[in-house]
Order: structure tokens, then sequence, then C-alpha cells
């Protein structure tokens, strides 16, 4: 490690990979939940796991994030961070506020919580992702600016390069598009309208530039390969996610009582969308063939390689698959959706976090080389495990959405199905679904359990 403040991205990381545990784990009740809809019930119902389930899931992003930018941008600037005191505090005021939120959702039903919270001064409970408490967005604000402004003033004064730029204007992003979960119209158009202001241009838009930055620097690291060559690449990446992604915002304005034009255009724009994750398949697997250096840490390059394929997929083909318009009027809301949701999101979210994490833990624990043979071992098949897990979850729920299609939105309206009756019918699907889900967690418990791996570090200077 190059700079002592470094060391400030290892709670960070350490906290976002429990979250994930118990993440995967409200999945998997849920998993349990479809075939026997009395599981758990009344204590944690349906509806609440999902909520836990979501919030878990975005909230630990912004942990892998924050550990992440706070790991490369002292290296990247070439100065300590601005201020280490204030990322450890912002941690504990982040992780307070993230297991506080939790535990409401967990423990008081959600009217009483947003009652005793005072969500009536400032409405901004009850949508998908964004169902935290006011005041709980509020702290989200105070942190993120907090960890913004450490970031910035690292940056301002250090050595500038294309890498934190383009992460920076991914955090700001991030930030200002946050500023609409305060916005409740209660016209339910525009209420759907904005809240994408917030999801879509966060995965399809700012955050595919954080990710393109990690993923960047984790490739020169382990590669050795000219940063002027990786320079190209990203803005090339960058400016084709935006150009796309912006509009194509379009593609969830179909049937929602928004104008007509937004077929076309929202068709049009979202379909080149796949376009720049393609790009960063071709991206990473050049960058690994023209490597001149052998890195040690193998498994490092094995999760940079795999993001790019699995975002691709997830994002890129999954994503093409219902976001035309014709298409998107039979599949909308179907499992189809679910489906792309967890490949994208694994793919381009989960695996950049382990994609740094696999990077930069080792070294700050003193294997500057990455973690010994022994533990890489056992990180490989973890890889294999989580990878091959969410592939097998994401085809089952796609054959669940087709089936569902078939039954419930395909026929005239006298020979529908009603949602809950085609549901049961599914059922038997929904068991596979299960099983690949019980194959992710045993990945994650291995990827764990590769930190206690024991290996023979002597020879190497810390
Ligand atoms: C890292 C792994 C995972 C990620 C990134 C993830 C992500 C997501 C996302 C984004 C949603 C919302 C989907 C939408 O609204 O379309 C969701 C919902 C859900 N997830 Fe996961 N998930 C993961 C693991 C699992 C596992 C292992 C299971 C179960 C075996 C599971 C079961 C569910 C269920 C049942 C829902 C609710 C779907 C519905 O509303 O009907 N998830 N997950
Ligand atoms: C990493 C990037 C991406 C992530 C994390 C992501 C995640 C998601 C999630 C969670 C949903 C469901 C939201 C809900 O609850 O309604 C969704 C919907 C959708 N996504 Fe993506 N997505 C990504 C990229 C893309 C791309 C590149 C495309 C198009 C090529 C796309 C097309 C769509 C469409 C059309 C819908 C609406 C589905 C419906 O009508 O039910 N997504 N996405
Ligand atoms: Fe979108």
């Amino acid at each position: 490690m190059k700079y002592t403040s470094q060391m400030v991205a290892k709670p960070y990381f350490i906290f976002a990979l429990i979250l994930l545990a118990g993440e995967i784990l409200f999945g998997l009740i849920m998993g349990v939940q479809y075939i026997n809809g009395d599981f758990l019930f009344p204590y944690i119902p349906f509806n609440v796991a999902r909520m836990v389930h979501t919030n878990l899931l975005i909230i630990l992003i912004l942990f892998a994030f924050m550990g992440a930018t706070y790991y490369l941008v002292p290296e990247e600037s070439e100065r300590e961070l601005w201020s280490p005191k204030l990322a450890i505090v912002t941690f504990w005021v982040f992780l307070f506020a993230s297991v506080a939120t939790i535990l409401g959702y967990l423990l008081v039903p959600y009217s009483t919580l947003a009652e005793i919270t005072y969500n009536n001064i400032l409405p901004t409970m009850g949508r998908e992702f964004l169902e935290q408490p006011t005041i709980t967005k509020l702290g989200i604000v105070v942190v993120v600016l907090a960890f913004i402004l450490n970031v910035t003033m690292t940056v301002l004064k250090g050595r500038r390069t294309v890498i934190t730029v383009v992460l920076l204007t991914g955090l700001f992003g991030m930030a200002f598009f946050f500023l609409f979960a305060f916005y409740l119209p209660e016209n339910l158009v525009l209420d759907k309208f904005f809240w994408w202001f917030v999801i879509h241009l966060w995965v399809e838009g700012v955050w595919e530039l954080i990710m393109g930055a990690i993923l960047s620097f984790v490739l020169i690291k382990v590669t050795g390969v000219d940063r002027e060559h990786i320079d190209k690449w990203l803005y090339l990446i960058i400016a084709m996610t935006l150009v796309s992604g912006i509009v194509g915002t379009g593609h969830h304005f179909f049937y929602i009582g928004t104008p007509d034009y937004w077929l076309w255009i929202g068709s049009v724009a979202s379909a080149v969308e796949p376009l720049p994750f393609f790009l960063m398949v071709i991206y990473a697997f050049t960058m690994a063939k023209k490597r001149r250096i052998d890195h040690e840490n193998k498994i490092a390059l094995t999760w940079a390689k795999g993001t790019a394929v699995m975002a691709f997929l997830g994002a890129g083909v999954w994503g093409f698959l219902h976001t035309l318009a014709p298409v998107n009027y039979y599949t909308h809301g179907t499992q189809l959706t679910a489906a792309h949701g967890h490949l994208s999101f694994f793919g381009a979210y989960i695996m950049i976090m382990f994609t740094i994490i696999s990077y930069a833990m080792p070294i700050m624990r003193g294997r500057n080389k990455g973690n010994g043979p022994n533990a890489q071992k056992v990180e490989r098949l973890s890889f294999w495990l989580m990878v091959w897990g969410m592939l097998g979850l994401t085809i089952a729920l796609t054959v669940a959405g087709v089936w569902q299609i078939a039954l419930q939105r395909w026929p005239e309206s006298g020979e529908a199905l009603s949602f809950m009756a085609t549901q049961i019918e599914i059922i038997p699907v929904y068991m596979v679904r299960l099983g690949f889900g019980i194959m992710t967690f045993t990945g994650l418990v291995l990827y764990i359990y590769s930190f206690f791996v024991k290996d023979d570090y002597s020879s190497i200077k810390a």
C-alpha cells in the first residue's frame, strides 16, 4: 500500500460483505415464500423481506463504492486522503443509520415507521428502493456530502487522472440524482416518471461511470498496461454510456400515462445501451492480453474480466430483451424484469465490488502480491459458484417470465389466468430458482472463508 490513509477502505469493504450476506439471506427467504407463502408469516412477511433485500442491496453498493473510492483516490492522486478521520466518522454514522433503518423495517409496521419518523412533514417514503424514512435519506445526504467533500479535496490537491475525473463525475451525479428521492408528486404518473430519475439514471448512467473507473484502476494495477491506453477506452465507454443512457430513460415511459413519442425515443436510445457494456468486455480482455506484467493476484484479473462479461449479459443482453416498446408491452413487470434486475445488479455492481476487494484487501492485509495460492484457489471456486448461481437463477426467472406471459398476458382477456393462479403454475421453476440461490449463497460463504485460508507469506515483505 502506498498511502496509509487508503486503510480507511477496509471497514467499508468488510461491512459491505456482511450486508451482502444479509441481502442474499432475505432473497432466500423470499425464494421459499414463493413456494410456500406462509413461510415465516407473520414475523417476516414477503413485502418486508423484499424491502430489506433491495435496500440492503443499495446500501451495500454505496458502502462498496465509498470503500473503492477511498482506496483508489489517494493512489491516483499521489497524496494522502484529505481527512481520514472524517472518512471513519462517516463510516460509523452510515453504519448506524443503515442498521437502524433495517431494524425499523423488521420490527415496526411500515406505517408506524412513517409516523414516528415524521414522514408527514416531508413525505418521501413508499417507493421501491427508496423506502427509507425521510430522516435516513437526509442522513444519507449528509454522509454522501462529507464523502464527496473528502474525495474532492484530495483530488483537487493532488495529481488529476482520467480515472479520478470519471469517478468524481459519477459520484457527483449520484448525489445529484438522489435529490429526486425527495420529490414525491401525488400524481402517480409523475411519481413514476421522477422515480426513474433516481433508479435508471443511477444504474444506467452515473454508476456506470463509477464502475468504469474502478475497473480501469484494477486493470492498470494487474496488467501494467499504459495509462494512455486505458484512458482512451474509458473515455469512449463513458461517452457511449451517457449518450445512450440519459435518453434511454425513455424505456420506462412506455405505457405509464406519458406521451406516445416515448415509445420511439425510449426504444431507439435504450437499444444502444448494450454497446458500452460490450465495449467493456473487449476492453477488459484486450488489456488482459496486452498485459506487461504477470501479477501474482490472478483472481483479481478474473473478477475484472468476469465483471465485464456478466454486466454485459445482465444489463446488455437481458436488458435488450425487453427494452423495445412492443416487447415491453407484454413483459413489463413480469418475472422477466426480475431476471434482468438480478443479473444486471449482480454482474455490474456486486461483481465490481468483488473485483476491487479482491485486489485491495490482500494489500491492506500486508500481502502485496495478493493472497497465496491456497486462498486464491478457494476464491476461484467461490467465483464460479456465485457466477453460475446467479446465471442459473436468472435463467430460471427467464423461464418463469416467459411462462407467466404465456398464461397471464398473451391470451385474450377471457382466457388469461389471474396473477396468483399463474404464480401457482410456475412453482416448479421457483424451486429451481431457490436451488441456484443456495448455490450463490454457498459461493459467498466460501469467498468470506477464503480470507482465513492459510498460506505461507514468510517470504513477502509487507
Ligand atoms: C447478489 C445477489 C442478488 C441480487 C443482486 C438481487 C437483486 C434483486 C433486485 C434488484 C430485486 C428487485 C427486482 C425487480 O424489482 O425487478 C430483487 C428482488 C427479489 N429477489 Fe433478489 N437479488 C439477489 C439474490 C437473490 C436470491 C439468492 C434470491 C432467492 C433465491 C432472490 C430472490 C428475490 C425475490 C423473490 C425478489 C422479489 C421479486 C418479486 O417482487 O416478486 N434474490 N433482487
Ligand atoms: C447495470 C445496469 C442495469 C441495472 C442494475 C438494471 C436494473 C434494473 C432493475 C432492477 C429493473 C426493475 C425495476 C423495477 O422494479 O421496476 C430494471 C428494469 C428495466 N431495465 Fe434495467 N438495469 C440495467 C441496465 C439496463 C439496460 C442496459 C437496459 C436496456 C438495454 C435495461 C432495460 C430495462 C427495462 C426495459 C426495464 C423495465 C422492465 C419493465 O418494464 O418491467 N436495463 N432494470
Ligand atoms: Fe432503465
